[in-house]
């Protein structure tokens, strides 16, 4: 079997574009590959947190990997600061980076926009990210079209590694969703929805109440025309709508235009918000039965163990590669 690694970052409330660039591609592949899936708290903390508030949104997204159809039985679910391995890693990524590369991602240069002081971890999150991806001999990462760039990276840098010291890494391939990669913000469709936006119009997040989704819905941005049509490039507030309406309903877009011709689009707001509140109660009423329940830190403390043993060993292979330590040790 095959491997798979991905994560996501406790750093708010998990958002439909999390969802739909993330979790729901991780529920479809875990039956056929080896799935490791991280909550990667140490990635959240390149920009400040509250610690309680981190606390619970650590709990809340494993949680809600599991509400939202991830099998603890068939993939392997774990918090990053829980497997030291990790960090270990990271150091030893950052060695083979250059500055230059670090600073030309674009998630850098976004997340650092604006800032009065900007940390060295918003820099070094790319190394970060290849040690969590090649610790696991990882085959394929499944995420949003975002995060394609660092893939990038991180197969540059598992290349640079093999060449240099030794042969020990798989080169992992990015598979991002064909719909749906990319869901917009609510109140600007020309940027992507994320769980930190300031603005919590902008983001339908998971566990939103249906009160509350239903009048997000109805405020998204759309444009004066009041015809509901796929046109990204000059509709993109009703285009992506009309995205997140048809990947949790399962009905075409092309369908869903016919439905709603010559409907404006308070009828069109209005149905998609019920569809999407019928979408998400089941996952909620799941998330909750499990979140507070020692079934969760059962989960999270076998999934540790497991990551452990699997990181572990990969550390002990780049120690020897680099030529740390006093001597060869067993992997
Ligand atoms: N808007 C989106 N559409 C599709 N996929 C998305 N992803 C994020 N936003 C969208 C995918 O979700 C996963 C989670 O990534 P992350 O938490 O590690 O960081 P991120 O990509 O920076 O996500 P956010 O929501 O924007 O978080 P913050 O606000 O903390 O930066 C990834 O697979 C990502 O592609």
């Amino acid at each position: 079997m095959k491997t798979i690694f991905s994560g996501i970052q406790p750093s708010g409330s998990v958002t439909l574009g999390n969802y739909i660039g993330a979790i729901k591609q991780f529920v479809e592949l875990q039956d056929d590959y080896n799935c490791y899936f991280c909550i990667v708290d140490q990635h959240a903390i390149t920009v400040p947190q509250d610690r309680l508030q981190l606390r619970q949104n650590i709990r809340n997204l494993a949680a809600l990997y599991i509400a939202a159809g991830i099998d603890p039985e068939k993939s392997t679910i774990f918090i990053q600061s829980e497997v030291p391995a990790h960090s270990q890693a990271a150091w030893m990524m950052q060695c083979i980076s250059y500055i230059g590369e670090l600073e030309r991602m674009t998630q850098f240069k976004d997340k650092a926009a604006g800032r009065e002081a900007v940390s060295a971890s918003l820099l070094t999150y790319p190394p970060l990210m290849a040690a969590d991806i090649l610790l696991y001999g990882t085959d394929i990462v499944p995420v949003g079209e975002d995060q394609k760039q660092h893939l990038e990276l991180t197969r540059d840098l598992a290349q640079r590694f093999n060449k240099k010291y030794n042969d020990i890494f798989t080169i992992p391939e990015v598979r991002i969703p064909r719909v749906g990669a990319r869901i917009m913000s609510l109140q600007d469709p020309t940027r992507k929805m994320s769980k930190s936006d300031p603005n919590p119009k902008g983001l339908i997040a998971l566990l939103d109440e249906p009160k509350v989704l239903t009048k997000k819905i109805k405020s998204a941005v759309t444009d004066s025309e009041g015809i509901v049509k796929f046109d990204p490039a000059n509709k993109p507030g009703i285009s992506n709508l009309l995205s997140i309406y048809s990947i949790l309903t399962g009905i075409s877009i092309g369908d869903l235009e016919k439905k709603y011709e010559g409907r404006g689009y308070g009828d069109f707001k209005g149905e998609m918000a019920e569809a999407v509140v019928a979408a998400l109660q089941p996952l909620q009423e799941r998330f909750y039965a499990l979140v507070d329940s020692q079934e969760l830190d059962d989960i999270l403390d076998a999934g540790a163990a497991k990551a452990n043993a699997v990181a572990n060993k990969m550390v002990r292979k780049m120690e020897n590669a680099m030529g740390l330590g006093r001597k060869q040790r067993k992997a």
